[in-house]
């Protein structure tokens, strides 16, 4: 196999309790990429399509993770890159992520799979490092898994593959402007209370165990945030109100994705996404804003090979 043409998806991270240790893909929405061995050892990008990304190896966070992996690996030929962008970067699902989880899972695929999914993570990190100045996992790792995945650590990584119920869906709200990651962990507190602290931990504690058990109420129940919320909600045009109508037609809870602007729905079943996101197309329009919608079932795949 010479070259290989790969979808990676979009992600949402956080998912309310889970600031930095939660991820889910949005399968609706994802970055194409073609990956090709070279005969001399270089690392090129020849295409980019979509979306505007650099050029330069030493700054996009694809080639940066693809280097990380090329120097783990040591392989004997070189790779070039076309990547087609449908995800606008600072949209808070995933962008970086999603292209970095592409890169080394495809130069992977092309070397004979020498490691697995997991052991990729590790490689696809240091791209996202780059891109926000922090060392988070919650993108690439539910990109390159797929399904519900919590990042129990970034050092030393540990990453626990948590089960998806098969009626949950997600609905998401792409308001067209850029927060970047960085900016939007700087305005952060370094402190927060014990009493939100107390309520965070038992709101994910039972979304765990809510997960697992399939039962809808308790997700209904667990999928808040008591802590960032609140700071970056500054960000998102309307997004008290859009939370709102969310929770009012019967989400199972409403927050932000990533480090937004993106903001996400969990619902139980896809009519309830498709109504919400009627709703929520006809509101925004207010906002005067331009944006995006999407819908999706919470894939259980990740990054794939097209062809
Ligand atoms: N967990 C990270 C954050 C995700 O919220 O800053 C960034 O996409």
């Amino acid at each position: 196999m010479n070259h290989i043409k790969i979808f990676s998806p979009a992600t949402v991270s956080n998912v309310a309790c889970g600031f930095d240790v939660l991820g889910f893909p949005i399968d609706s929405i994802g970055d194409e990429m073609v990956v090709s061995k070279t005969p001399n050892k270089s690392l090129t990008i020849s295409e980019i399509s979509g979306y505007d990304i650099p050029t330069d190896i030493n700054k996009n966070v694809a080639t940066i993770a693809a280097m990380e992996l090329i120097k783990f690996l040591k392989p004997t030929c070189g790779f070039d890159l076309k990547i087609h962008k449908n995800i606008i970067p600072g949209s808070g699902i995933g962008s970086s992520g999603s292209s970095a989880a592409a890169a080394v899972y495809a130069i992977n695929k092309l070397l004979g799979s020498p490691l697995s999914k997991k052991e990729l993570i590790r490689f696809a990190m240091k791209g996202e490092v780059a891109s926000s100045i922090s060392e988070h996992a919650d993108n690439v790792a539910p990109a390159m898994m797929g399904g519900l995945v919590m990042v129990k650590s970034v050092s030393p990584l540990n990453i626990i593959k948590l089960p998806t119920p098969s009626e949950l869906f997600c609905f998401v709200l792409h308001p067209k402007i850029e927060v970047k990651t960085s900016q939007s962990r700087e305005i952060l507190p370094e402190k927060v209370s014990l009493k939100d602290t107390t309520l965070q931990v038992s709101s994910f504690g039972s979304l765990v165990h809510a997960l697992h058990t399939e039962d809808y109420d308790l997700m209904g129940e667990s999928i808040k945030d008591y802590l960032i919320e609140e700071h970056r909600k500054k960000f998102i045009p309307l997004f008290d109100n859009v939370k709102e109508v969310c929770l009012g037609l019967g989400s199972l809870g409403c927050s932000i994705s990533g480090s937004g602007p993106s903001v996400f729905a969990l619902t139980r079943g896809v009519e309830k996404a498709k109504e919400i996101n009627a709703s929520i197309s006809q509101l925004y329009k207010k906002s005067g804003v331009d944006f995006s919608t999407y819908v999706s079932k919470i894939s259980g795949t990740g990054v794939r090979v097209l062809s």
